[in-house]
């Protein structure tokens, strides 16, 4: 019971470069949107709207969004943790936005400097005002399959923050094993959980690749009806209030994945891997996806 299509959404200009230790430069930035949108990406975070202290790799986003040619078919999108974040997100021309919480208090604590109960307190004036403003606002819950500071997270837990954020108006719950430690069963055993709350048509995977266990995990997700998954070019990324997570799932190995098992996703792979290759040489640091380097 796969699904017949899956709806990508491409993270790897915020997550992936928000730790990136190599300066990329604001022209990078966009090169890389043209390029993701040139592949066949219809969704692209393009930035996020943080504090400049905190996330300096991100200071920039409003010129990226300022600065890249759109395409009405695609959704350009951005992290906004409170309502000074949303304000600029709009006066930049974000399509969509994204609150992002977590199913760990500690987690919590260290990514947006308050507790999981304060953040759901500063999500909803940012929910209620995309709401009035005819904007979408995407929910993450971060550490659903382990935390950098607690070890094991129970499924419960992230069951509770999902509903939390559905309840609030968020329209998709982007479920994030943030550093990458989860195996295919506990991933089962935290979906099973999720979508007791949270129907699966609103339900994305987004999982970091750091134990290799990415491909296998969102073969589980893909059995349980998980529809969107989440990934960035060139395996780009990791969070840079969890130590040792290293990227995202890369988007072209999954595509290369979904292709075999004919499942659907409008993507073109050579211009996917075009895009890792050039964003690889920006960052001088070879793409850390197995296809990038089969087809390169
Ligand atoms: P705080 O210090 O508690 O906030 O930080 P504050 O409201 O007290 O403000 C402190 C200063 O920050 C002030 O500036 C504010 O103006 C400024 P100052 O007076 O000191 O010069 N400020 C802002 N500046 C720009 N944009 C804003 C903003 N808000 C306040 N939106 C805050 C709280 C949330 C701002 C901070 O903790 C923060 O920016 N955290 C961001 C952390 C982050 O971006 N993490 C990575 C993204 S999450 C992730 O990667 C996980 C995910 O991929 C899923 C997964 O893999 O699990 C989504
Ligand atoms: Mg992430």
């Amino acid at each position: 019971h796969y699904p017949a299509q899956v709806s990508i959404v491409e993270v790897g200009p915020r997550d992936g470069l928000q730790n990136e230790k190599a300066r990329v430069s604001t022209l990078n930035k966009v090169e890389l949107v043209h390029n993701l949108a040139n592949a066949g990406l219809k969704r692209i975070e393009t930035g996020s709207f943080v504090s400049p202290k905190w996330v300096p790799q991100m200071a920039d986003s409003a010129d990226v969004f300022a600065r890249i040619k759109r395409n009405s078919a695609i959704t350009y999108s951005a992290l906004t943790p409170n309502m000074k974040g949303f304000e600029a997100a709009m006066e930049a021309g974000a399509d969509e936005v994204a609150v992002f919480g977590a199913a760990s208090e500690s987690f919590s604590q260290r990514n947006i400097n308050c507790s999981i109960e304060e953040s759901l307190t500063r999500f909803e004036p940012v929910v209620e005002a995309a709401h009035k403003a005819g904007v979408k606002v995407r929910g993450y819950v971060s550490c659903v399959l382990g935390c950098p500071y607690e070890g094991a997270i129970e499924p419960k837990a992230v069951a509770e923050v999902s509903q939390q954020l559905l309840d609030m108006g968020c329209y998709e719950i982007s479920l994030g094993d943030t550093i990458g430690t989860g195996t295919p069963i506990k991933t089962a055993m935290m979906l099973e959980a999720v979508l007791k709350r949270v129907p699966v048509n609103q339900v994305a995977a987004h999982f970091h690749d750091t134990y290799g266990q990415a491909l296998a995990n969102l073969t589980i997700a893909l059995q349980h009806g998980v529809a969107t998954i989440d990934s960035a070019v060139a395996g780009l990324g990791g969070c840079p209030y969890a130590k040792g997570a290293s990227g995202n799932v890369a988007t072209e190995d999954v595509v290369y994945m979904l292709d075999g098992m004919g499942i659907k996703t409008g993507i073109d792979l050579p211009k996917l891997v075009h895009a890792a290759r050039m964003i690889s040489q920006v960052i001088q640091r070879p793409a850390s996806s197995k296809v990038a380097n089969a087809l390169g």
